[in-house]
This record gives C-alpha cells, sequence and structure tokens, in this order.
C-alpha cells in the first residue's frame, strides 16, 4: 500500500524578541567551526569540525537552563547552525534557519542566546545552509528533565547519543555542485555511526546493567533502521514526548528525527553487533557498530542481524504505534495528557505536496510548486523592522495545484494560536520528513492515497505523539 500523506495538528504562536529567562541557569559554550580532515569511510575528507571534533560536542541541559553558544566560523563560507527540535519561545531568531537569522560571516562570531523552555528530550543541531550538513557540524542536544519531575522510567546506568546518517565519499560542495548541473543525489557511499564507518563506533556496558540511546538521523536523504543483535529496544521518548514504552526489535528512523530507547544488556557476555541499515532502498547499505559487554568473553559472532527493507507497511504500523504516555510527566509535573488537542477545534487546513524538478537546469525541490529562494535580508528581521520588498505573505497557496516548479520567497501567515490541520502529501518516490522548525505537531493520521475530509474520522485525536519532524513515505 503507498503511504503518502501524514497529517499534523498544531498551535501557531507568536514569536517575539525576547531574552533568556535570568532565573534560570546558564550554561555557556565556545565553538570553533574548522575545516579538517576526516577518514570515516576510509578515504580523506573535508570535515566540518567543532573545537576539533567529527561530529561536534554534546550539549547537555535541563529543562529551563538557558543556553549561551559564541560560535566562531573559520570556514570560508557563510555558516548557520541550527537547533533541530528546540522550540525557540518568542526567540524565533536565534534558530539559525535562512530566514530568521544572518549567517555567520567567514572570519566572524554570532553567540547563539537559546533557552530551553519547557521541553525536555532528544535532540540536535545541523548546520542549515549549502550543504555543510554532508560535512559535519552537527551534534547530541538532550534536555534533562528537572530533579523533582518524575520520569517514567528508572535512571539507565548510561545515556548515549547515537548520530546515524548516509554519507557521501564526496565533499559538500562537490554534492552542490552535483544538484546544480541538475542531478538527484546520488546513491550514498556508506552510513556513519557517531562519525564512523563500519565496525568503527563502541559502546560499552555492563551485564544486567539497563541503558538508554537517544539515536537521531543526521543524515540527507535516506530513512534508516536501526537495531542491536539479541538485544530488545524499549521506546520511551521522542523528540520531547515520553511514548508508551513499546518494545521492537528494530527501530525506524527517518531523516530529522530523534528518538530514545532503554536495552537491557541480558545476553551472555561477549560483544554484539548494532547494526543501522537504509530503508526502501535498493541495494540496502548495512553498517554495524559495537556493543561491548565489560566481562565480554569474546567479539561480535554471527551475521549481523537482518531488519525491514522495502516493507512500507511496518514502518506505517510501527509509527502508528508510536503514542504518547498520557499519564507521564513531560517538562512539568503534571501529565502530557492534560492538554487535550483532540477536543481543539482546528481554524484552519492547509495542504503541503512536495515535488522536485528542474528549474533553470538546477535541481530543485519545491512545495505546493514553489521552490524557496532565501532574500538577502533574513524574513523575521524584514517583518520585525518592517522593511518592504523582501517578501510577499501569501505567496505560497495553502493547496497544491499542480502546477510547475518555480522560484519564490514563499511566506505564508498565520494566526496567532490558530490551530491548524496540515496535509502532507507525497507524490514523489522516496521518504520525506517534514520538520516545523520551532514547532511540534500532533501527528493524528498517516495513510495511503488521497487525503479527503473523510480521512479525519481515522485521526487519533488521543494519544497521538506530538514531535517536531513527521515522515511521509512516496507512492
Ligand atoms: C579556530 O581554529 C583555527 C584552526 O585551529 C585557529 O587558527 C583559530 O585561531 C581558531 N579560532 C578561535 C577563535 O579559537
Ligand atoms: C565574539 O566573541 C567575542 C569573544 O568571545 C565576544 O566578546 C563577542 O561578544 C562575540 N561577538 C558576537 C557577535 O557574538
Ligand atoms: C506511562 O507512564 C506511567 C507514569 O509514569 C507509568 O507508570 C506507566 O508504566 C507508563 N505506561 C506505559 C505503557 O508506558
Ligand atoms: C571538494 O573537492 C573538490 C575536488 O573534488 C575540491 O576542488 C574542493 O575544493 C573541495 N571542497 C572543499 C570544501 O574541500
Ligand atoms: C468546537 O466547535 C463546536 C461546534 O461549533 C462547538 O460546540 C465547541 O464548543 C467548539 N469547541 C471549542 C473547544 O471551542
Amino acid at each position: 500500500m503507498p503511504l503518502n500523506l501524514a497529517v499534523a495538528l498544531f498551535c501557531a504562536t507568536a514569536s517575539l524578541f525576547a531574552i533568556a529567562g535570568a532565573d534560570d541557569p546558564y550554561r555557556f559554550f565556545n565553538w570553533n567551526v574548522t575545516y579538517g580532515d576526516i577518514y570515516p569511510l576510509g578515504v580523506r575528507q573535508t570535515g566540518i569540525l567543532i573545537n576539533g571534533q567529527f561530529p561536534g560536542p554534546d550539549i547537555h541541559s535541563v529543562t529551563n537552563d538557558n543556553l549561551i553558544i559564541n560560535v566562531f566560523n573559520s570556514l570560508d563560507e557563510p555558516f548557520l547552525l541550527s537547533w533541530n527540535g528546540i522550540q525557540q519561545r518568542r526567540n524565533s531568531y536565534e534558530d539559525g534557519v535562512y530566514g530568521t537569522t544572518c549567517p555567520i560571516p567567514p572570519g566572524k562570531n554570532f553567540t547563539y542566546i537559546l533557552q530551553v523552555k519547557d521541553q525536555i528530550g532528544s535532540f540536535y543541531y545541523f548546520p542549515s545552509l549549502a550543504f555543510h550538513k554532508a560535512a559535519g557540524g552537527f551534534g547530541g542536544i538532550r534536555i534533562l528533565s528537572r530533579p523533582r519531575i518524575p520520569v517514567p522510567f528508572p535512571d539507565p546506568a548510561g545515556d548515549y547519543t547515537v548520530l546515524i546518517g548516509d554519507w557521501y565519499k564526496s565533499n559538500h560542495t562537490d554534492l552542490r555542485a552535483h544538484l546544480d548541473l541538475g542531478k538527484k543525489l546520488p546513491f550514498p557511499d556508506g552510513i556513519l555511526i557517531n562519525g564512523r564507518g563500519p565496525g568503527g563506533a563502541s559502546f560499552n556496558v555492563e551485564q544486567g546493567k539497563t541503558y538508554r540511546l537517544r539515536i537521531s538521523n543526521v543524515g540527507l536523504q535516506n530513512s534508516l533502521n536501526f537495531r542491536i543483535q539479541n538485544h530488545k529496544l524499549k521506546l520511551v521518548e521522542v523528540e520531547g514526548t515520553h511514548t508508551l514504552q513499546t518494545t521492537y526489535s528494530s527501530i525506524d528512523i527517518h531523516v530529522g528525527q530523534s528518538s530514545s530507547v532503554l536495552f537491557t544488556a541480558d545476553q551472555p557476555a561477549q560483544d554484539y553487533y548494532i547494526v543501522v541499515s537504509t530503508r526502501f532502498t535498493n541495494p540496502v547499505l548495512t553498517t554495524t557498530a559495537t556493543l561491548r559487554y565489560s566481562n565480554s568473553a569474546g567479539p561480535v559472532s554471527g551475521p549481523p542481524p537482518g531488519g525491514p527493507t522495502i516493507q512500507i507497511d511496518w514502518s506505517l504500523n510501527q509509527a502508528r504505534s508510536i503514542r504518547t504516555n498520557l499519564t507521564a510527566s513531560g517538562p512539568r509535573p503534571n501529565p502530557q495528557g492534560s492538554y487535550h488537542y483532540g477536543l481543539i477545534n482546528t481554524t484552519r487546513t492547509i495542504r503541503l505536496a512536495n515535488s522536485a524538478g528542474q528549474v533553470n537546469g538546477k535541481q530543485r525541490y519545491a512545495v505546493n510548486s514553489v521552490s524557496f529562494v532565501p532574500a538577502d535580508t533574513p524574513l523575521k528581521l524584514a517583518d520585525y523592522f518592517k522593511i518592504g520588498g523582501v517578501f510577499r505573505v501569501g505567496s505560497i497557496s495553502d493547496n497544491p495545484y499542480g502546477g510547475g516548479i518555480y522560484l519564490d520567497t514563499s511566506v505564508m501567515n498565520a494566526d496567532y494560536r490558530a490551530f491548524i490541520e496540515i496535509v502532507f502529501q507525497n507524490d514523489e518516490d522516496i521518504v520525506q520528513s517534514w520538520h516545523l522548525d520551532g514547532y511540534s505537531f500532533f501527528v493524528v493520521g498517516m495513510d495511503g492515497g488521497q487525503w479527503t475530509a473523510a480521512s479525519r474520522n481515522q485521526y487519533n485525536l488521543r494519544d497521538a505523539i506530538s514531535r517536531c519532524t513527521t515522515q511521509e513515505c512516496g507512492t
């Protein structure tokens, strides 16, 4: 069955300039972004390093912390970092995408001032311009619960960031040039786990103990399946929501998504394969890392366990089974289920269809036929300072109409506190991720075929997951 639509509900709230919450703790970071040689697949490549590291350093924080991150751009190109899943309440100017924040010029620095207000969970940061993500510059972000807020599982013995993603031996400037020649992205050369190729990464555990993995897909295009030989994965959190704790033998993570799983090292003491493979591709790309028991009697043995490959139903069923634990606390002591999103009337429906095609000989991607062109002035600044001629509200329609792709600085407006239904429609043959920057939304439905008003009867209006990135498989 083709799976080509996903429906999200979200609430639009205002974004105004705001300063950090003065009473909450501060954490300071000084980051130097440089080029450096990396060898993730055994060949030398130009990577983007942060303080000499690839992937970049993790950000550890607690709900409501203020993060002050001074970033020096030592590259030869403008650079911007975006904080995937951080909600930037009244603070969208720090979000680090072209529409909100000026790029940091080469040789200059900029200090991001964020507050992880009312958030918990697992996220990551990445460079949002110029295909820099294909060279590195990404890292994990975790937001722990405040000490008195109950977490619906015991403290794990260890808590690891696991960044997985497809990878190319070509550098980011060559990949960019490839698209500008009108070609699509080639098939990747490999998959990396924490910046390492096959057999490179390892995770140490003690027999009998339970560990948390915060897995994010930081790749460019491919949906990935994650599994551990002979071990079950218990899903506990998805992009800041505590989930029903369901156990899976493997889990799909689509581009831009983050999930936390728990697993117990309950097997005979030896080493085991951690496997990540591409979904919906032919051939299937696979990579491994090592799970190492502290009292390990020997190396990994047997073939790495297989996972789902092209089965779409499997992925759809798993996605539908990911639901909110309504009685667990989120960032606040009250249960997550006390916000009854299903009782709120939607005030507007937006249908967004993605497409791919050539414009002026270059490979371009579009939403409702518009391929976004950045303006010289970030849109939020043009809006705030009332600078005319930068963008036109309504320059993208609320519905697809099937026309050819054209270039525009597309801007859609939303009313403050409007509760919006968004239907994502994918008629392409690869999986799409849709990310709403700075917002979480409830993924109330996902199915094949065309959306109609009758599709609403199938919505999950009770315990859908609230997240910032949803997938949509192609036809
Ligand atoms: C960043 O690193 C480069 C290369 O090591 C160095 O030349 C430069 O001085 C560093 N900049 C800062 C601000 O630390
Ligand atoms: C650049 O870094 C310097 C030295 O740390 C700092 O004083 C200054 O505020 C930074 N500038 C910006 C725009 O963040
Ligand atoms: C939901 O959270 C509650 C409260 O922490 C917990 O007791 C319960 O086991 C969780 N249920 C599931 C199915 O995860
Ligand atoms: C990428 O590789 C090409 C050669 O294939 C080279 O000309 C270019 O300078 C490289 N870009 C970077 C950022 O290293
Ligand atoms: C939603 O709309 C119905 C019908 O118009 C109305 O009776 C109900 O009060 C509305 N609910 C909310 C929460 O506004």
